[in-house]
């Protein structure tokens, strides 16, 4: 793995990868990262990256649908790996709007294996990066494996489904290298705060409403970002070709339990405003249609295969996840102003 081609890497997940991967990980090689820079790309996130390994990081503004462009950065890069994470992720805008979660998710991630059938005396390796969303919602017990039966439920997850099932059709069918992880929520720094732990964060240290989706009793297993991220470059290096793996964090909780623990962690750094508590700021709202009841992952195979476990608890993970939205606010106010937006325009046209 010399020449990485990470998609979707100024997104939250991707650039806590790009960053594991080249400030802690044994990873030598060079990160090609093709990002469209849609509203939830961010190039800043990565701007002392770039400054700090210029031979090892290059960034490419380029959406994954425009083969030609993708084709050129291929062969230009010599890309030998690709990790595959540019994707629209957020549930609740593919209720609204699917158009583009069909575009990306699933258009875009076939040219992406159309590319790499064609370069394949090359290519080492195919990491699509997926969800456990795809296997839809699960009752009070039980856990989702490797083995569960895909039943997605919104457009969102339909169209990773679809996606996951394109990979897996290349390995079979034409060989292809490739594996698959299916994740639980992650959170950490650098996520876009329209998902519920930095928008929670953030209207709590604000003093504003805090809205719960329907009764609060949904449940999600709450992954922190960077144990996500050593998962899946073990995968990458050791995991067998043509499988999937579950990552989970072990940590489920209803949404009501989780926003209540971030109430009491800010009250204890920040008295509230005008308040007791900012639990006081908790409002029901409608529910997401179609919202999932629980999600829980059992990830079993990732440590008997591979030794890994999550190695954040979900106390120590919310409080330094607390700690760098309270830091980085000058982040917060360009990604929230869209002034980001006006630097990307100067920069990238
Ligand atoms: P994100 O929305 O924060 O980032 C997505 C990135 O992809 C952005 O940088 C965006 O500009 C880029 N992008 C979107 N469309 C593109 C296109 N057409 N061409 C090129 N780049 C494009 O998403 P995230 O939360 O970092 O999620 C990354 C991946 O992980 C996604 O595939 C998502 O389905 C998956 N996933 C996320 C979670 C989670 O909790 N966030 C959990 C499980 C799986
Ligand atoms: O499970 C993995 C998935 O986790 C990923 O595939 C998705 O890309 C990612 O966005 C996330 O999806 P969710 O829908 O679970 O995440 P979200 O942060 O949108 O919501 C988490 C839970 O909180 C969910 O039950 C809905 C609820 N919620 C969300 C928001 C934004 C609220 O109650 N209020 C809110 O304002």
């Amino acid at each position: 793995m010399k020449n990485m081609l990470v998609t979707g890497g100024c997104g939250f997940i991707g650039t806590n990868f790009v960053r594991y991967l080249l400030k802690e990980s044994d990873f030598k090689g060079r990160v090609i990262n093709a990002d469209k820079l849609t509203y939830a790309g961010n190039p800043e996130n990565l701007t002392d990256i770039e400054e700090n390994f210029p031979e090892r990081y290059i960034f490419e503004k380029v959406d994954i649908c425009d083969r030609e462009n993708i084709a050129r950065i291929f062969d230009e890069h010599e890309i030998d790996t690709i990790c595959h994470f540019a994707a629209e992720s957020h549930v609740d805008r593919s209720i609204v709007d699917p158009d583009a979660f069909i575009q990306t998710n699933i258009v875009g991630t076939f040219g992406l294996l159309e590319l790499a059938k064609a370069n394949q005396d090359r290519l080492e390796l195919f990491h699509h990066i997926s969800t456990d969303e795809v296997f839809g919602s699960l009752g009070k017990d039980g856990f989702f494996t490797e083995q569960t039966s895909y039943k997605p439920n919104s457009p969102y997850s339909a169209s990773k489904a679809a996606s996951d099932h394109l990979v897996r059709a290349y390995h079979k069918t034409y060989g292809l290298q490739v594996t698959i992880s299916n994740c639980s929520n992650n959170y950490g720094p650098y996520q876009f705060p329209e998902k519920l732990l930095p928008l929670m964060i953030l209207n709590g240290l604000e003093g504003k409403s805090l809205p719960v989706y329907g009764d609060g009793r949904n449940v999600r297993d709450w992954l922190f970002v960077r144990d996500h991220c050593t998962a899946i470059w073990e995968i990458m290096k050791r995991g067998k070709r043509g499988e999937t793996y579950n990552i989970g964090g072990n940590h489920e909780m209803e949404n009501i339990g989780l926003v209540e623990m971030i109430c009491d962690i800010l009250d204890g750094i920040q008295k509230p405003e005008a308040k007791e508590s900012r639990r006081e700021l908790i409002a029901f709202v409608k529910d997401r249609p179609g919202h999932d009841r629980r999600y829980a992952i059992d990830s079993t195979k990732l440590n008997r295969e591979l030794g890994w476990v999550p190695k954040e608890s979900l106390e120590t993970g919310i409080r330094k996840t607390i700690q760098w939205y309270i830091d980085n606010r000058e982040w917060v106010n360009r990604v929230r102003s869209g002034e980001y937006q006006s630097w990307i325009k100067e920069q990238y046209g």
